[in-house]
């Protein structure tokens, strides 16, 4: 029986790895260690709260005491390190907890790991440490190419800076002390749980309330979408069957200018639910700063070397988002006036942590 270290388990991709994990394997306990800032919602988790395979730990991976007895506590094979800061806007405002927990918290999860891990002729068995990264740690694309595992690193904001560093500490504890690790370079997720701060989600919100629908510059920065079930799939694969050292980039070639993917929701949500929601809606407000003008990846290799493929096309895709979104209304209610913190506090209340 594995045990899982999720960290970040109670945001959107987090919460969709467990909820894959525990769905696919049986013979598995996942310890989820999640500080909940803003962007951590235990209501994501409900249904599997009380899987006796599944145990919650609200703490942060930054706490060196912390982490290191979860590592005693529970014995712990694997590491997928989800927690981080994870968007972009807030990284100009705000960069310093971006460093801090992106990587200062990937330090100190590695530490922590290899202090567990480490035996006299190497690394205990069948252990392994895998980073969630970005593709966004490429930098930018110009109207052709594509990225590939050995793009340089050309990290522009200080969010995709702070993953690249991530990204380097782990490596550099695979090439200075052979630390089993993967880091996998995805491109940007859609689906349920994603916080709505997020293009996708803030634009089904927005719609719905017939609030204005900002697009950033002229609209036609490019990104790759991937449906986040399809991203925990590749996960899955590269922890399981991987080649220890490499990094593997996952995408599903869908490339959407950001302004198409404005007025399909539009469309969609006009036809199937509110004919009120109009075109109108779209303000073209300024840009964001240093906006990396497309993102688009290469999945070659992780096709190739462990069969990978997307499964879930984006009109697929799209229609199960907008429908989740639709039919949980009141997660997105609680999530925007901010009651989803206090099922978490009513929940913890008297629960002790490590
Ligand atoms: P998210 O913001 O939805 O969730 C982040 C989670 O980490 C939250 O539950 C939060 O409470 C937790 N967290 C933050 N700081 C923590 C700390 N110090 N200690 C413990 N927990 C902490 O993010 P997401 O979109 O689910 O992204 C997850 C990971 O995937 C991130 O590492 C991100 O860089 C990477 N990634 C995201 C995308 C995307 O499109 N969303 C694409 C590629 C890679
Ligand atoms: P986002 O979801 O923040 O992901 P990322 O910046 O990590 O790619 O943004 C996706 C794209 O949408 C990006 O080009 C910025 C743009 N965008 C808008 O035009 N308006 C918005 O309100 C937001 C949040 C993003």
């Amino acid at each position: 029986m594995k045990t899982y270290l999720v960290t970040g388990g109670a945001g959107f991709i987090g919460s969709n790895f467990v909820h894959y994990i525990l769905k696919k394997y049986s013979d598995v306990r996942i310890v989820n260690l999640d500080n909940l800032t803003y962007a951590g919602n235990l209501e994501n988790l409900k249904q599997i709260e009380n899987n006796p395979n599944y145990i919650f730990i609200q703490g942060d991976i930054c706490d060196s005491e912390l982490v290191g007895k979860v590592f005693k506590e529970y014995n712990i094979d694997y590491v997928v390190n989800f927690a981080a800061e994870s968007h972009v806007d807030r990284s100009i405002v705000n960069p310093e907890i971006f460093a801090q927990t992106n990587v200062l918290g990937t330090v100190n999860l590695l530490n922590c790991a290899k202090n567990s891990w480490e035996v006299e002729s190497g690394f205990k068995e069948g252990v392994k440490f895998l980073q969630v990264s970005t593709d966004e740690v490429y930098g930018s694309l110009g109207e052709a190419g594509y990225f590939v595992e050995t793009t340089p690193i050309d990290s522009h904001s200080p969010y995709s800076a702070s993953k690249a560093g991530s990204d380097l500490m782990v490596k550099a504890y695979f090439d200075t002390f052979k630390m089993p690790m993967n880091i996998t370079r995805c491109s940007n997720n859609y689906g349920p749980y994603q916080f709505p701060e997020k293009l996708i989600p803030l634009l089904i919100n927005n719609c719905l309330k017939h609030a204005d629908l900002p697009v950033y510059g002229d609209g036609l920065n490019i990104r790759d979408w991937l449906y986040v079930v399809d991203h925990c799939k590749a996960i899955d694969m590269v922890l399981t069957k991987g080649t220890t050292g490499e990094v593997y980039n996952i995408g599903g070639h869908n490339e959407k200018a950001n302004i198409e993917i404005v007025k399909g929701i539009i469309s969609y949500l006009n036809e199937n639910v509110d004919k009120e929601i109009t075109k109108a809606l779209i303000v073209y407000v300024e840009d964001r700063k240093g906006h990396d003008r497309r993102y688009a990846i290469d999945p070659s290799k992780i096709k190739d070397e462990l069969g990978w493929y997307p499964e879930t096309t984006f009109e697929v895709g799209i229609k199960n988002t907008i429908q989740w979104y639709l039919d949980n209304d009141k997660w997105m209610k609680n999530v925007t006036s901010g009651e989803y913190q206090k099922y978490y506090k009513k929940m913890y209340e008297g629960v002790k942590t490590l």
